[in-house]
This record gives structure tokens, C-alpha cells and sequence, in this order.
């Protein structure tokens, strides 16, 4: 697995993949990396020549008081883990060369970033914006992975892609969880083991609300109730340990059904929806989501 340190390197290294008529896989991340990351890696592996993960703690994408300076940072561990998975080059770009001094243009993200983490992180969206879109001129591959443990991120990046005219097809990749239904994620290294398990309840939220519109309840307002329920309290659908029995999550920003495609509100399932949750445990934030169909 090549390591290219610079922007530079990447764009003559692809070039020349393209010369060759190589099919390029591009999988941006910020290191720290799990199963869920590596998943986008081996899906990139299987349909292209070439597969270029890369490695980059996006300063902007962080909003004040958030854990840019306690991110997890894995060097070492990433690049075995993107090896293993078959990733042909990794880009390691420093902070300099992608916001060389005098920065100061930025992608003005597209309407459906505006719900949900839009309102939590009202800054947050620039700054993937801005930087995928670097990243897409550092690597102009033909097809990029992103997971759907971030699905509002996926809907922000198809945007700019069609609204830019890039031609870099976005690919969303299921997200991976650990067997007992956690979605993997970076910041799941800061749980205790009594946060953790409370860490649960989001996914049992949501497939609670799967399951009871799959049983035929509709409203929205009736399944969004329901979520939070599970969030805030214990209940007897869930295994009940001392831990876990009067402990919900600690805060809830959003538990939602919206509409698939837009994020924005419905009142009851006509259309293809989706059920997102942020909360937080302890210090963590999470995120979760899950068609509701
Ligand atoms: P990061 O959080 O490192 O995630 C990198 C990619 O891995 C994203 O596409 C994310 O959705 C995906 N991912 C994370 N957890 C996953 C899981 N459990 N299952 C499947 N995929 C998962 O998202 C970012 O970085 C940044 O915002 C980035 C796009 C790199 C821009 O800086």
C-alpha cells in the first residue's frame, strides 16, 4: 500500500491510474479506524482497480468546544487495518497543505443540511463540504464510499455532487455494528461499560420504531413518541441489568421521521422515511438511523 503525504502526490498518482484506465475508489475518513470504515474499504476493493482511502482530521468540521483535540489519532493502527482490508494508497494530507496559509473559500452546503445536524452543529456541514470536496480534487476517483451511519452526510454530499457537477458517483455503504446492534463509531471508545450499555438505546429505538410501523402504526408523531420513550426510561422490551434499569440516555437532540430523500418533516409514512437519533451518553455524542419502510 503506497503512503502519499501530499496532495501533490495523489493527483499525479491518480493521473496515471487513469491513464491506465483504472477504475479509482475513493474512501475519505478521519483515521481512528473500526470495521465500519474498513467495510467501505473492501467494498471499494471490490469494484475498483484502485482504492484510496484517506486520513485527515478535518479541523473545520468541528465546531468550538467540540473533540478536535481529543479525536482518537491511530497512525499506525490505520494503516494495518487499511492494508489488511486492501486498500491500494492512503492519503495523509497535513493541516498546511490543505488549508494553506490565507484560507478562505468554502463550500456553501445544500438545503437538506439544514435540519437536524445542521441545527445541533450549525457549522459542521461547511466544513465536510469544503473538505470532501478537497478531497475529491486531491483524488479525482470515479466512485466514493461513504457509510449510512451518517446518512445525513451521504444526502450533503449527493447534493453538492449533483449541484457541482462533480462526476464522482457517491456510493452509500450499510453501517456496521457490533453483534449486540451498537453502530461502530469512533467515539465508542470513550464509553464506559455502564455508558455503553445504555449507548444501546438508540438502536433499540429505532428498530422499535421499525417494528411497530412494519405492525401498521403510521404517524409519525406516535412512533417518534415511542423512540423517545426507549431513549429516556427503561423498558421491558430490553434486557435490564442494575445499570440500565431507570437510566436513559443523558440528552436527546433530535428522534425524527422525516421524509428519505429531503430530511424534512412528514406526519405520517407515505413516502420512503427514515428515523435518525442523536444523543448523549455521558460526554459522547451518538448517532444512529434506519429505514422506515
Ligand atoms: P469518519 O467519521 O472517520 O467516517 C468515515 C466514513 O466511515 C464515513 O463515510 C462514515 O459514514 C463511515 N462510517 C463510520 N462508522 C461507520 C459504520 N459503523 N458503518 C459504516 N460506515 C461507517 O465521516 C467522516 O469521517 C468525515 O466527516 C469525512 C467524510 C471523512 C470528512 O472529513
Amino acid at each position: 500500500m503506497l503512503k502519499l503525504w501530499t496532495i501533490d502526490e495523489a493527483q499525479q498518482y491518480v493521473a496515471e491510474a487513469r491513464r491506465s484506465n483504472r477504475i479509482v475508489g475513493v474512501v475519505p475518513t478521519m483515521g481512528a479506524l473500526h470495521e465500519g470504515h474498513l467495510s467501505l474499504v473492501r467494498k471499494s476493493c471490490e469494484e475498483c482497480d484502485e482504492t484510496i482511502a484517506t486520513i485527515f482530521v478535518n479541523p473545520t468540521q468541528f465546531g468550538p468546544g467540540e473533540d478536535l483535540s481529543r479525536y482518537p489519532r491511530t497512525l499506525e493502527e490505520d494503516l494495518a487495518g487499511l492494508e489488511r482490508a486492501g486498500a491500494t494508497a492512503v492519503l495523509i494530507p497535513s493541516v498546511e497543505d490543505m488549508y494553506p496559509d490565507g484560507f478562505s473559500t468554502y463550500v456553501e452546503p445544500p438545503e437538506v443540511a439544514k435540519p437536524l445536524e445542521g441545527v445541533c452543529r450549525p457549522t459542521h456541514y461547511r466544513g465536510v463540504t469544503t473538505v470532501v470536496l478537497k478531497l475529491f480534487h486531491a483524488i479525482p476517483g470515479h466512485h466514493a464510499y461513504f457509510g449510512r451511519k451518517d446518512y445525513q452526510q451521504v444526502k450533503v454530499i449527493q447534493a453538492m455532487t449533483r449541484d457541482l457537477n462533480l462526476k464522482i458517483e457517491v456510493v452509500m455503504c450499510e453501517t456496521v455494528r457490533d453483534p449486540d446492534g451498537l453502530a461502530m463509531s469512533s467515539r465508542n471508545r470513550y464509553l464506559s461499560p455502564e455508558e455503553r450499555e445504555r449507548a444501546l438505546l438508540l438502536s433499540q429505538a429505532l428498530r422499535r420504531a421499525k417494528t411497530m410501523a412494519r405492525e401498521g402504526t403510521y404517524c409519525v408523531a406516535s412512533l417518534q413518541e415511542e423512540m423517545r420513550r426507549v431513549l429516556v426510561s427503561a423498558s421491558s422490551d430490553r434486557p435490564t441489568t442494575e445499570s440500565t434499569k431507570t437510566n436513559g440516555v443523558d440528552a436527546i437532540d433530535y428522534a425524527v421521521i422525516v421524509d428519505a430523500e429531503t430530511l424534512s418533516s412528514v406526519s405520517s409514512l407515505e413516502r420512503p422515511a427514515v428515523a435518525l437519533i442523536a444523543a448523549r451518553v455521558g460526554k459522547t455524542r451518538l448517532i444512529d438511523n434506519e429505514f422506515i419502510d
